[in-house]
């Protein structure tokens, strides 16, 4: 599962990188936002969930963390494409506010589960 999250944070790196030098060189920064989620919940933080599961997850292969891996991976996806299509005015702030709110719920368990994935193999190795 190390390996899986670190292939997402340089994926995420890519990505967001590459929108911030289109920011750059075109001088429009509206999607700055978009940008900074890319960087820091698609790159850091799943480079961090890696360095979590290399260090302390004894069983990356459990139901529990695949649900934990999904549970990332799926909110984080939506939420940045919401959040390219808002800041893009593809969609209006009404119709994706909704989606916008069950992604964040989505990652926000994604760490919640994360938390309890690394008591439960830290207690075991402890
Ligand atoms: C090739 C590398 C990068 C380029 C060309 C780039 C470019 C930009 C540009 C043009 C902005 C908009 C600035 C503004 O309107 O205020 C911006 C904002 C931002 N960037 Fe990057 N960036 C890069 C890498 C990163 C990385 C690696 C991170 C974090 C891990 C990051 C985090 C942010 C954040 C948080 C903002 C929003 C700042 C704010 O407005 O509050 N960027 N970046
Ligand atoms: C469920 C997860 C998250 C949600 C729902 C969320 C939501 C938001 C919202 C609503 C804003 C204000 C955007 C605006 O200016 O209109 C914001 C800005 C920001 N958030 Fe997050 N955030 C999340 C996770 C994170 C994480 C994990 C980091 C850092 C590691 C982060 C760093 C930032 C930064 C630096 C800004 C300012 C960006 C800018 O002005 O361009 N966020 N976030």
């Amino acid at each position: 599962m190390d390996r899986k999250y670190v292939l997402t944070a340089l994926g995420y790196g890519v990505l967001g990188m590459a929108l911030g030098v289109y920011m750059g060189i075109s001088q429009n920064h509206a999607q700055h936002v978009t940008h900074a989620h890319i960087l820091l919940l698609g790159m850091v933080v799943s480079f961090i969930y890696a360095i979590i599961h290399k260090l302390w997850i004894t069983d990356g292969t459990t139901t529990l963390s695949r649900v934990q891996y999904y549970c990332h991976q799926v909110g984080i996806l939506v939420m940045f494409i919401g959040l390219f299509c808002f800041y893009q005015g593809l969609l209006p702030g009404e119709k994706i506010g909704p989606v916008l709110s069950l992604a964040s719920v989505v990652v926000f368990a994604g760490v919640v589960l994360m938390k309890v994935l690394f008591i439960k193999s830290t207690r075991k190795a402890g």
